[in-house]
């Protein structure tokens, strides 16, 4: 590769030993049959990941390579696997030898859309200032996490000189989160259609889609549906992950894309100014680009008729764990824990009552049952976390959390690109102590403040909140 690609041979393995799904064999090793990955996040631990992993470790195949696998966005079929490239729902030894034999399971048909928002944009009967006011009056946010306004990125990406890209983000990544799943799985032509339409606002050229490796089954249905776009839509690049969180981060995104190791950038540059092949690139979350369509098509109305505790609009929220009925729930901006599980949920499982949840997956740390702010952005960091892509994991008596906590300390470290020194040793130092019988508080809280200070990108500064948020709201598991 290196030859036909005039790289050296380092550029080549570094980038080869960057990502978990790909392998660098030794001259003469046989690659292995299938990869079988059993989900380590939380939720299926809780129902016996660790148990089937050790069954498939057992089988004994060795043509077949068992591994333990950060979350693979199936948290409301748990436990789940990764057979070859079959998601397996409710993972058991049978299920995951049957997907390796057998035929794909049938999945619910998706609803088709007709993209009537776009083609409207195109006939000249929406303009691109009624778009973008359409989306300003709904208040539209970004969904992957850091919740900036949708309509101001476009205005800045459409306001820099072209040509200019478009990039929709289905890296997801953040243990616990599954509703890009959803929305691909449910609704794509209304996630292709938020693109078509960001990228004739920002007359963008062409649009990227970097879809993590983990969603075999999606790439199969995107490639599909985007062989069935309307005759003139612009280009759509499905592109693959190959197994690295860090990757959902838009600069590394970008890098990845780009073919290379996915580091995130020292910015500015901003990749809304210099992204993809350095050209202005307006990245959005998959969640995002479904609301743009809905909204366009609905009206703002739709969100701002909507919400709870005051905080306006409409959201998903990725629940598992101890509830009775897990799944994405699209519910009222603003909920709190105790309205989305008892609304939404059908309550608590029997026999648990909540004692933990995260509100925002791994990054945004632990709070206790009592405290119930309204789940949205901005309301969460007085409690010390945030609420990020949504990703609400809900724990009871009958949990570890000092041994979740410590599972999620490990993942940051495995996950760290390792690009920057407080992030590359304070992930591993801080997952060190907590593996000991005493935890060494005043060392992990100077980890949590460098991390935090000196980190150049958002895996560094908010793995911090795993141990911090433990150690401030559950004492008694961190001492
Ligand atoms: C470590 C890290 C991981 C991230 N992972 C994702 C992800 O999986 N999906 C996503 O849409 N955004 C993710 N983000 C946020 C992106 O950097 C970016 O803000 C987002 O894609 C912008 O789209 P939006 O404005 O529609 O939310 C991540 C950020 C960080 C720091
Ligand atoms: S904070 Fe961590 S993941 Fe981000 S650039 Fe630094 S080392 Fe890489």
């Amino acid at each position: 590769m290196a030859a036909e690609f005039r790289l050296a041979v380092s550029e080549v393995v570094e980038t080869a030993s960057f990502y978990a799904h790909f392998r660098l064999l030794e001259e003469g090793e046989a690659a292995p049959k299938a990869t079988l990955r059993v989900c380590g996040g939380p939720a299926c631990r809780m129902r016996g990941a660790d148990q089937l992993h050790s069954a498939l470790t057992g089988m004994g195949e060795s043509s077949l390579r068992v591994e333990e696998a950060p979350c693979i966005g199936l948290c409301d079929h748990a436990p789940a696997a990764l057979a070859g490239r079959v998601p397996v729902r409710g993972a058991s030894l049978d299920a995951v030898r049957s997907a390796l034999t057998g035929p794909p399971p049938n999945r619910p048909q998706p609803i088709p859309h007709d993209f009537r928002v776009w083609r409207r944009c195109v006939d000249g009967i929406l303009s691109r200032e009624a778009a973008l006011a359409g989306l300003e009056a709904s208040g539209l946010r970004g969904m992957g996490g850091a919740g900036f306004p949708a309509a101001r990125k476009w205005r800045m990406v459409a306001a820099l000189p072209g040509p200019r890209l478009v990039v929709v983000n289905a890296d997801e990544g953040e243990p616990g989160t599954f509703k890009d799943r959803h929305f691909i799985e449910t609704a794509p032509d209304r996630v292709l259609e938020g693109a078509l339409v960001a990228a004739w606002v920002t007359d963008a050229e062409a649009i990227y889609l970097y879809l993590r490796d983990e969603y075999p089954d999606l790439h199969a249905l995107l490639s599909e549906r985007i062989k069935a776009l309307p005759e003139g839509a612009p280009p759509i690049h499905l592109r693959r992950g190959a197994g690295a969180y860090v990757c959902g981060e838009e600069s590394a995104l970008i890098e990845s894309l780009e073919g290379k190791r996915g580091l995130p950038r020292q910015r500015p540059p901003y990749v809304a100014e210099a992204g993809l092949f350095g050209r202005p690139t307006l990245v959005n979350n998959v969640e995002t680009l479904y609301w743009v369509s809905r909204l366009l098509d609905e009206g703002a109305g739709l969100f701002t008729s909507r919400g709870r505790n005051g905080h306006s609009g409409l959201r998903s929220y990725s629940v598992s764990g101890r509830v009775r009925s897990p799944g994405v729930k699209i519910a009222p901006n603003g909920l709190t824990i105790a309205e989305l599980i008892d609304e939404y949920c059908d309550g608590m499982e029997d026999g648990h009552h909540l004692v933990a949840y995260l509100p925002g997956g791994a990054s945004g740390g632990f709070l206790p049952a009592h405290i119930r702010p309204p789940l949205a952005f901005g309301a969460i960091e007085e409690h010390g976390g945030f609420i990020g892509s949504a990703a609400v994991v809900v724990f009871s008596q009958a949990d570890d959390l000092r041994q979740i906590a410590r599972d999620l300390a490990r993942f940051f470290a495995h996950e760290s690109c390792g690009q920057c020194t407080p992030c590359r040793l304070g992930t591993v130092r801080a997952a060190d102590i907590m593996e000991r019988p005493a935890w060494d508080l005043a060392r992990l809280d100077d980890l949590a403040h460098v991390m935090r200070e000196a980190s150049i990108c958002g895996l560094g500064q908010a793995a911090p909140n795993v141990w911090q948020s433990l150690i401030r709201h559950f004492p008694e598991f961190a001492s």
